[in-house]
């Protein structure tokens, strides 16, 4: 697919569109072997190699980023308001069109993919596509023993909210590594496959009780790395990529 020369390689991580001019006007970038000084050519990565300084450059290239999505910023490219996950990136992710896959609340922590490919993340947030996205979710008010299976088996079959939608089957378990200090009883672990507005703390209104805190775990084959402090981020390996893509 042809797209604009400086925008092709500030994707690839040459910087903002003002440092690829600059690049560009010091004569460092060749197309198809000429050299190319016009950040408005149009180029087909795929039959015109694009070089800098030499090298083969990596555009037209997928990015992928996970991170630990912290509380208090908007899941958005934008947002009037609120700091959003986009401006936690520091160069040259910053100056990619990288956008999140999916969305997390405002207070919602945790696992976030973040890249520039639109096909994969199409794949991953249609409602069709059955990926598992598990969170561990602290409740206010803990589960009895007695009272878990009964809830265990609702989430099976499909919680069904106020305004008659009924859930695809989730699977409840109590969390198996509870935050230090947390009552085990209020730390559960959810599955669902599902990503509709609220929807963790939906159904956890359902069953009389209300979500304290919630973070993202998982998304398909793909963890949140334990490393990565709230805030951070880091590129997913070609393997967690591939586990991304078998969805
Ligand atoms: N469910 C919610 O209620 N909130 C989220 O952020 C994600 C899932």
């Amino acid at each position: 697919m042809r797209s604009r020369l400086d925008k092709l390689l500030a994707n690839a991580g040459y910087g903002s569109r003002r440092d690829v001019k600059r690049l560009l006007r010091s004569g460092a970038v060749t197309v198809a072997g000429e050299r190319a000084l016009d950040p408005a050519r149009e180029v087909d990565p795929e039959t015109e190699p694009v070089e800098v300084a030499g090298s083969p450059a990596p555009v037209g290239q997928s990015h992928y980023l996970m991170m630990n999505k912290p509380a208090g910023v908007v899941t958005s490219t934008d947002d009037p308001v609120n700091e959003t996950v986009m401006s936690l990136l520091r160069a040259p992710w910053s100056a990619m069109a990288l956008f999140p896959v999916g969305r997390l609340d405002l207070d919602t922590e945790g696992l976030l993919v973040l890249t520039d490919d639109g096909p994969l993340t199409h794949r991953l947030t249609s409602p069709r596509s059955g990926v598992d996205k598990t969170y561990y979710v602290e409740l206010r008010d803990p589960v009895s023993d007695a009272d878990l299976p009964l809830f265990v088996e609702l989430f099976r079959s499909g919680v069904a909210f106020r305004d008659g939608y009924v859930c695809l089957p989730a699977r409840l378990a109590r969390a198996a590594l509870p935050r230090p200090g947390v009552d085990p009883a209020r730390a559960v672990e959810v599955t669902i496959q599902e990503g509709k507005h609220h929807q963790v703390k939906k159904m956890m209104k359902v069953i009389g009780n209300e979500v304290a805190y919630l973070k993202r775990v998982a998304m398909g084959e793909l963890s949140l790395d334990p490393a990565l402090a709230s805030g951070e981020y880091r590129e997913l390996s070609a393997d967690e990529v591939a586990a991304l893509r078998s969805v």
